[in-house]
């Protein structure tokens, strides 16, 4: 097998305002990971257009993911930051993967059944092929390691079998054209820490989100002032019970494991760990602290993005240098693809 330099590849929907789970679920990993890889985070803009966006707020939204980024702390210097759209590799890319995966494989992604409700006839292609671009969006950069959260594993193994049946059916022109035995790497998962998934304030069954239609309780935005934090947790849904001092306890209580989630998230401990403390506590308590941790970690983010949405020229700068840089990688990949699958030119 080839050896294949380590990488990290990581996208973010600019669909909606940043928020608590997009931050513990996503971004503060990719912070992290900064430390021990090279890493590239993306924009995905031409992801969010499977579904209809406006195009003034999608432009603000992409900017907002950027800012994001930038302000949790990704050096757009060490690593790259750009979105999607300015790097023509991945749709190309795109194209050969939908010649590449099967129509079973796509009819069996759970998002798109549940993105695209009831009415499927009327989903966009695109939607349909979400899952093809997320493969080209990984493997036009060759990257190994994919920091997902849970509801992102069955794309990602799906983009391991696009690598690897492309490197089966191409085996033969992989090697002749010098490239060796495989020409993409398996890009592995790597599953995010206890608050993968920040369920909804409101609702501890369902996932944290910017399209839900519910309330605006149920979501801790990243730009909400310390009052507003203060105020969607004290009004965060609880059961009757006190807070439990082991994980067992937490069996069959939604919001109750979302709550400690979020806190040993926030606070770098275990959910153990943090039962521990708070263990036969009430939920006033733990509110309270929970109130407190979350407005010291959130809200100088949140000032950091705004002051980034005010200076769009910056923002826009990142973006195309980021751009630039990514390109850099992708055209030689995207360029021996081409003489792989025997396109002239
Ligand atoms: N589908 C991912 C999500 O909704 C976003 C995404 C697009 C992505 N391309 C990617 C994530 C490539 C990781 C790698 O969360």
């Amino acid at each position: 097998m080839t050896a294949f330099e380590q990488r990290v590849f990581s996208g973010i929907q600019p669909s909606g305002t940043m928020h608590l789970g997009n931050y513990l679920g996503a971004i503060a990993r990719f912070v992290e990971m900064q430390s021990s890889f090279s890493c590239i985070y993306c924009v995905v803009d031409m992801h969010a257009i499977t579904t209809w966006q406006d195009p003034g707020q999608l432009r603000k939204a992409t900017r907002e993911v950027a800012a994001t980024y930038l302000a949790a702390g990704i050096d757009p210097t060490q690593h790259i930051v750009f979105n999607q759209s300015q790097v023509a590799e991945h749709a190309e890319l795109a194209w050969v993967f939908n010649c590449v995966a099967r129509v079973g494989w796509l009819n069996r992604m759970t998002q798109f059944k549940d993105k695209a409700g009831k009415n499927q006839e009327n989903a966009s292609v695109g939607l349909y092929a979400y899952p093809n671009l997320m493969a080209a969006d990984i493997l036009v950069y060759r990257a190994t390691h994919v920091p997902v959260g849970d509801d992102q594993k069955q794309h990602l193994e799906l983009s391991r079998d696009i690598a690897q049946k492309f490197n089966n059916d191409f085996a033969k022109s992989i090697k002749e054209t010098g490239h060796g035995e495989a020409f993409f790497p398996l890009p592995e998962p790597v599953i995010m820490g206890p608050a993968t998934r920040v369920m909804s304030l409101r609702d501890g069954t369902s996932k944290m989100s910017k399209s839900d239609s519910g309330s605006d309780m149920a979501c801790i935005y990243l730009t909400d002032s310390a009052d507003d934090i203060a105020r969607k947790i004290r009004k965060a849904k609880t059961d009757p019970d006190a807070i439990p001092s082991e994980t067992a306890g937490l069996a069959g209580r939604p919001e109750a494991t979302n709550l400690a989630g979020i806190f040993a998230a926030l606070s770098g401990r275990t959910v153990d760990d943090v039962l521990q403390e708070f263990g036969g506590a009430q939920f006033s308590a733990f509110k309270s602290a929970l109130s407190d941790i979350t407005i010291e970690r959130i809200v100088p983010i949140g000032e950091e993005i705004r002051r980034l949405m005010d200076d769009r020229k910056h923002i826009d700068a990142v973006l195309a240098d980021g751009a630039d840089r990514a390109r850099e990688i992708a055209a030689p990949v995207y360029k021996s693809v081409k003489k792989i699958v025997g396109f002239i030119g």
